[in-house]
């Protein structure tokens, strides 16, 4: 058995990697196994850094967020300052346009939403606008990650599937391989949808369709558009994401013609003018989803093994904060804010 980590961290999406940078940056050794690194679900996202849009209420999760949103800044340059890469991130605020009248604080009302963006539709009687919600383009941003990490020595092993973690009481003792066994002095599961297949634990996939198109050359859009069935990410570069479905149908693959026409239907509904746009792109992902849509962060039942899964709807967003908790929780360091998401909620 090859023991050769103080770090071997299971999954190579974002958060599996942004864990290994915060890691190798605190000057561990990491090593990283990614069986597959374009099925990730941080490929297939939208990249929406959106506690607010998504409406997360007041609990420890839109604390967690909104903290993850204000870490973005500066690890967002950290990272292109490392990697050389760009990742596309874009405080553009993310506009909410409404097909019914709601009542609370700072609505705006149909006159107000159409200075924020012409050419919603009419149906759209006000909105809300949501300033610091923001976006960065998830591709990039796990390719920079990527190239981040190996930038700073961290070991990326692709094509390794783990089969299974063998344990011996409390305590993992490796992990069994395509590529044989593997050991470490500490592990960690950031295996997304897959997570369930590795450890007795509630994560499973909840399917998203989405699709892209290309902007004319004089963007029409400058910020996102959350509806409440559909949403339409304006991109730098031109493209235009819009997503998404939300499945429960386990792991099957493929974009589907229902899943696209719901799509097309509800985006040309809520900004007209898209029909015209030309088609660049279909794909489909897997959100790692819980039973209370809430992450599985730190302790597990053994105690060189840390939990950073069932990100669900907002593992783009939560990269920061977990990357930081979790190499605290690595260092033994004491975060209150991990005891909310302890996997024994799960217990009965
Ligand atoms: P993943 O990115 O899925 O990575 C898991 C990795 O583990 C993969 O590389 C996989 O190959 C590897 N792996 C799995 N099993 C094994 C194994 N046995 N051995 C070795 N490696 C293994 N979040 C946002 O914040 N904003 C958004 O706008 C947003 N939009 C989304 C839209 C869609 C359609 C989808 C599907 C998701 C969206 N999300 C969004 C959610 C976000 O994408 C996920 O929460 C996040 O990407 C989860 O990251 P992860 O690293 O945990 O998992
Ligand atoms: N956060 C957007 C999605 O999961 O579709």
């Amino acid at each position: 058995m090859t023991a050769t980590t103080d770090v071997l961290i299971i999954g190579g999406g974002v958060i599996g990697l942004a864990i290994a940078v915060e890691l190798k940056l605190r000057s561990l050794s990491v090593t990283v196994l990614v069986r597959d690194f374009p099925a990730a679900a941080s490929h297939a996202a939208a990249g929406m850094l959106a506690p607010q849009a998504e409406q997360i209420p007041p609990s420890a999760m839109l604390d967690l967020c909104l903290l993850s949103r204000s870490l973005y800044p500066q690890w967002i340059s950290k990272i292109e300052q490392i990697s050389g890469l760009d990742t596309g991130y874009w405080r553009c605020g993310i506009l909410a346009p409404r097909y019914t009248q709601e009542n609370r604080d700072n609505w705006l009302n149909q006159a107000q939403i159409r200075q924020y963006q012409p050419g919603l539709s009419t149906e759209v009687v006000g909105g809300w606008w949501y300033p610091e919600d923001a976006q960065v383009d998830n591709r990039a941003l796990t390719l920079a990650l990527r190239a981040t990490a190996q930038a700073l020595g961290v070991n990326i092993r692709d094509g390794v599937a783990v089969k299974a973690i063998e344990c011996e009481q409390n305590r993992v003792t490796g992990v069994r391989t395509n590529e044989g066994m593997l050991s470490s002095d500490r592990y960690i599961l950031a295996t997304g949808a897959w997570s369930g297949q590795l450890l007795s634990i509630p994560v499973y996939p909840r399917k998203g369709q989405m699709l892209s198109v290309r902007a004319p050359d004089d963007i029409p859009l400058q910020q996102v558009l959350f509806g409440s069935d559909i949403y339409i990410v304006p991109r730098q570069d031109g493209r235009i994401v819009i997503g998404a479905t939300s499945e429960d149908v386990g792991f099957t693959p493929h974009n589907t013609p229902a899943g696209m026409q719901a799509l097309l239907q509800r985006a040309i509904r809520l900004y007209p003018q898209l029909q015209h746009y030309p088609i660049i792109e279909f794909w489909w992902g897997f959100r790692p989803a819980t039973p209370d849509e809430l992450p599985i962060l730190g302790a597990s039942p053994y105690y060189n093994l840390t939990l950073a899964t069932g990100h669900y709807r907002n593992g783009i967003l939560l990269a920061p904060v977990t990357a930081n908790l979790i190499a605290d929780a690595i260092a033994n360091q004491d975060r209150p804010l991990l005891k909310h998401f302890h996997y024994s909620r799960f217990l009965t």
